[in-house]
């Protein structure tokens, strides 16, 4: 019995003594986490001039951030006819931490680091690196529930066999034959705004049924009435994304992809043609199995150019028809442009004719700059890095912000708010004071938008790509409208 007391005893301590061991590897390597990183992170890059707001244990920044947002979000903005500083309103956080900390800050997302870099040659050295530096950070949540492993979100080889696909899918050459198509969208969408005479219309609808229908001709070879159930899907998807309420968010189904519909229908059509959604199921196909897609692959590339292209064009062409509102004196001379060139068909649009639509396409840079639909993306290290005349230290996000860059006075100059399209009369060069990396609508680089592609390697310039043609064509139809 002793002998058995004793053996209990011995079992107990060192279940305890494991127990405890446990424990407190779990704590070691969580204060590591929370506390000993984020200060030797913060230490590190202070030695190097770059400040930032200090981190607070497991929180970080982002509780003074939802304060500052929430407070910037329940006042209007004050003399919007007049002035676009909308950083202020929409990014309060980040124009608050680069008037006090400097251009290139440190914030924290919990005990998550962020460097926020808006210095235009750093941001130039971060997309044009073709190390495989800095990576898209792994997304997590309903993001990642949304677009899967979708050309925007993954790295290395992937992206590099995915990326070849749509560039060809989206090249100039590709696109022609469905131009006809967005003028008969957008032709269809002002005689509906016909009957509204007087009335209001809600245009960033609109506007998201046009692109809608657009990109659905442009990538799938289907319109909009066809995949409308999906869209509502998709729309209501990302409602219950930005609520995070995951127990209804498992129960949303996107039939169209799905159930791979769309898919099915293609294969029993004769060849695959030459869009998007053809050009995934010619790779689903493939011999060589290491360039094979799957199924699931194909599904998460349709809701990435959905996602992608759908939001930041409607976003593009709301915006501009406000500021043509406000600025009826821009609206007067695009129209007397698109007028002087096609008359009032605007069938006869032609590339040539797009080309001439210089009025037209400052405008359009104009309101790609003041109001710049995505305002940065995200970058992830996994190793030490150079980046200008700063070590950054592995294990750190690297963001860029655009709606800095765009709205930097001493760049632009003391109007930068104001909307002054011939701005952009001699080009990005121009309006930029010879800083062309400070116009970064479609992002630069490598990883440049899907929907703006440079011919030739070209210097990046916003005139004669082959997305904004898209929206030229587009636009010069709104433009052509009876004032
Ligand atoms: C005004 C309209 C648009 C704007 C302002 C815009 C802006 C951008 C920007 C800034 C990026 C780069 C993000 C980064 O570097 O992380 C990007 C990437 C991307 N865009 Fe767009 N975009 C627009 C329209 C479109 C359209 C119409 C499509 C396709 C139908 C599209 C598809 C994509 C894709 C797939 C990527 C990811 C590219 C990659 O990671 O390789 N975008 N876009």
């Amino acid at each position: 019995m002793g002998i058995e007391i004793s053996t209990i005893r011995y079992l107990l301590i060192s279940v305890c003594v494991t127990v405890l061991l446990y424990l407190l590897t779990i704590s070691i390597s969580f204060l590591h986490k929370v506390w000993w990183k984020p200060i030797h992170i913060q230490n590190l890059l202070a030695s190097q001039g770059i400040k930032g707001p200090p981190y607070k244990f497991l929180y970080g920044n982002t509780q003074e951030m939802f304060k500052m947002v929430k407070e910037t979000m329940t006042k209007p903005m004050e003399n919007y006819l007049q002035s676009h500083d909308i950083f202020p309103q929409v990014k309060p956080h980040r124009h608050s931490w680069i008037n006090i900390y400097g251009k290139n800050f440190l914030s924290w997302r919990g005990p998550e680091p962020l460097l926020c870099v808006t210095e235009p040659e750093l941001i130039k050295e971060i997309l044009n690196n073709k190390d495989g530096v800095y990576l898209k950070p792994e997304t997590k949540g309903h993001v990642k529930m949304i677009l899967g492993n979708g050309l925007s979100m993954i790295n290395g080889e992937k992206w590099v066999q995915r990326r070849k696909l749509a560039n060809h899918a989206f090249y100039a050459e590709s696109l022609k034959g469905v131009v006809p198509a967005m003028i008969t969208a957008v032709e269809v969408m002002l005689e509906k705004w016909k009957d509204h005479e007087g009335k209001e219309i809600d245009v960033y609808e609109e506007f998201r049924i046009l692109t809608s229908e657009v990109i659905s001709r442009t990538a799938f070879g289907s319109s909009y009435l066809e995949g409308k159930n999906m869209f509502e899907m998709l729309t209501d998807l990302v409602k219950l994304g930005s609520t995070a309420s995951s127990n209804s968010f498992f129960k949303i189904r996107l039939p169209f992809f799905e159930k791979e519909e769309m898919m099915k229908n293609r294969e029993l059509s004769d060849g695959y043609g030459r869009d998007y959604l053809s050009l995934l199921l010619n790779a689903n196909k493939d011999a060589d199995e290491l360039k094979r897609i799957s199924i699931q692959d194909m599904v998460d590339e349709c809701k990435t150019m959905y996602f992608a292209g759908h939001e930041t064009t409607a976003s593009l062409l709301t915006w501009t028809c406000l500021l043509l509102a406000i600025h009826t004196d821009w609206q007067d001379k695009a129209r007397k442009e698109v007028i002087g060139l096609m008359g009032e068909k605007s069938q006869i649009l032609d590339e040539k004719c797009i080309a001439k639509l210089k009025i037209v396409n400052m405008i359009i840079n104009e309101s790609l700059r003041l109001y710049p639909p995505v305002l940065g993306s995200p970058r992830t290290i996994d190793r030490q890095v150079r980046l200008g005349k700063f070590t950054l230290p592995s294990d750190m996000n690297v963001g860029f912000s655009i709606i800095a860059v765009h709205h930097d006075p001493k760049i632009c100059g003391e109007d930068v708010h104001k909307f002054k399209p011939d701005r952009f009369s001699g080009g990005t060069v121009k309006a930029t004071n010879n800083n062309p990396m400070a116009f970064i609508p479609f992002g630069y680089g490598p990883r440049t938008c899907v929907g703006f592609q440079l011919r030739n390697d070209r210097e990046q310039d916003c005139s004669g790509d082959d997305f904004t043609k898209i929206l030229l064509y587009s636009f010069a139809c709104i433009c052509s409208l009876p004032s």
